[in-house]
């Protein structure tokens, strides 16, 4: 054990420094030597209990032993191939098994690709082709990846100087309950779903090739939107045609306490991005979809290197597995439904849950430096945290599913000590008297 970063960070840190891109985001000061399950140890022997996941990457736990063994035996017989070349089992195997485990009860068919961002990017190459249309509607407060498109389709605030985006790319407003004016879960639900329709209007309806839209906002700081809202996007797709596409790239495998967080809002799409935890972070990412649709783009349309990968399949096919097996779906975190004066809303579905920090709850001030805070203290104690949200004020638990109760346990308090540490140090301005936080947490 030693401070937090320790020597041996400080010196790597020297290296990212002078040799790694400035703009890559970073959240903590410290170089990971190795993880297992639910906990990470640095370069410099400190333990930490991770409530990040790779964000939210190890759904299954992080090295599980029975991935790394599928790893290891496909990685012994063949690392790559490439698809497109010389076809491999555990790629179509894969393909069988996304088919079965996503939601609707009609022909899909599958496409493989590396990352989140390449599938957002698939989806919507296959959804304007098939449809013969150029347009897409995203959400405000979305975040969908970083290539071209998918920066395009993210809120406006990440693409800022990154110009010229994508052309033919439309937002509509996400119900944002916590933060909305409208009063009310229904009001608010309604006038998303009014808007949707009225741009859909706007930009017209035979122009629309897609809507995409994450079930739960991850990036944007968990926001549920109430299931009228889901429903109304997507009764009116299929009035007019357009193509509903489901993110799951953050919500899939589980993490919402279903398998895919839109089967929470009985809601089929007729495409789906899937990524993060499809393979315990091996780089692998799934288009799903129609298969009149996925079958539109002709022999030669679609198409990468690597996508597929032979041993990130072998990951994923383990993955889907020890998932189905170990039902993880039925866990829920209402621990987390805390009282903490800084703590203006907690919110979730199932495992993905959050909560948001304001300096005033009534105003709704974000606390973002009480956030950056809490995060700082909680990591000297041992705790592996990762925010989120358009203010960057929002606390989230992304943490590895497979998670023991102890370590649950452990990594709760530690937070809750952290919040009582930054919150009597007046990071922000709150009050002493703790009320219990507003809570919307389901499982
Ligand atoms: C909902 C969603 N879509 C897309 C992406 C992009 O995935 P990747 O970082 O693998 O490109 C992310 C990543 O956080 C995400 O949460």
């Amino acid at each position: 054990m030693s401070a937090i970063p320790g020597p041996r960070s400080r010196e790597l840190m020297k290296l990212r420094k002078q040799y790694v891109a400035r703009g890559l985001d970073q959240q903590h000061p410290v170089f990971a030597a190795s993880t297992t399950g639910a906990t990470v140890t640095d370069v410099d022997g400190n333990r930490y209990i991770d409530f990040a996941g790779g964000i939210g990457a190890l759904n299954a736990g992080a090295n599980h032993p029975e991935v790394v063994e599928a790893v290891s035996e496909q990685a012994g017989r063949m690392l790559h191939a490439s698809f497109h070349v010389l076809m491999y089992e555990p790629y179509v195997r894969l393909a069988e098994r996304l088919c079965e485990i996503t939601p609707g009860a009609v022909d899909k068919k599958v496409m493989l690709i590396n990352s989140g961002a390449e599938a957002v990017e698939n989806a919507v190459k296959i959804a304007r082709y098939a449809t013969g249309r150029p347009a897409v509607i995203t959400f405000e407060n979305a975040f969908h990846g970083r290539t071209l498109v998918a920066l395009s389709l993210t809120s406006r605030a990440r693409s800022e100087g990154f110009g010229p985006l994508a052309p033919e790319v439309y937002r509509s407003p996400f119900p944002y309950v916590y933060r909305s004016s409208s009063g009310s879960e229904a009001k608010t639900a309604a006038s998303c779903v009014q808007a949707f329709r009225r741009l859909v209007d706007k930009v017209g309806a035979d122009r629309v090739a897609a809507t995409i839209m994450e079930p739960v906002q991850g990036e944007g700081g968990f926001v549920v939107p109430p299931a009228a809202f889901v429903q109304g996007v997507s009764a009116y797709c299929r009035t007019r045609n357009i193509l509903f596409i489901a993110d799951e790239i953050q919500t899939g495998f589980y993490r919402t306490g279903r398998r895919f967080g839109i089967e929470h809002f009985d809601v089929v799409p007729d495409l789906m991005a899937v990524a993060k935890s499809i393979a315990d972070g091996l780089p692998l990412s799934a288009v799903i979809g129609r298969r009149d649709v996925m079958d539109a783009i002709p022999p030669g349309g679609l198409g990468t290197t690597y996508g597929g990968n032979p041993v990130a399949c072998a990951a994923a096919l383990k993955v889907i597995e020890i998932l189905e097996r170990e039902d993880y779906g039925a866990r829920a975190f209402k621990a987390w439904q805390a009282s903490w004066e800084l703590i203006g809303d907690v919110r979730g579905l199932g495992a993905m849950v959050a909560m948001e920090l304001v300096t005033d709850r009534q105003t709704k001030t974000p606390a973002a430096d009480a956030t950056s805070a809490v995060i700082a203290e909680a990591l000297r104690a041992g705790l592996v945290l990762v925010k989120a949200g358009a203010h960057k004020n929002v606390v989230r638990f992304l943490g590895p599913l497979s998670i023991t109760d102890d370590e649950l346990e452990q990594g709760l308090k530690v937070l809750e000590r952290a919040l009582g540490t930054v919150s009597s140090a007046g990071a922000s301005p709150v009050s002493r008297h703790a009320r219990p936080a507003r809570t919307r947490a389901r499982s």
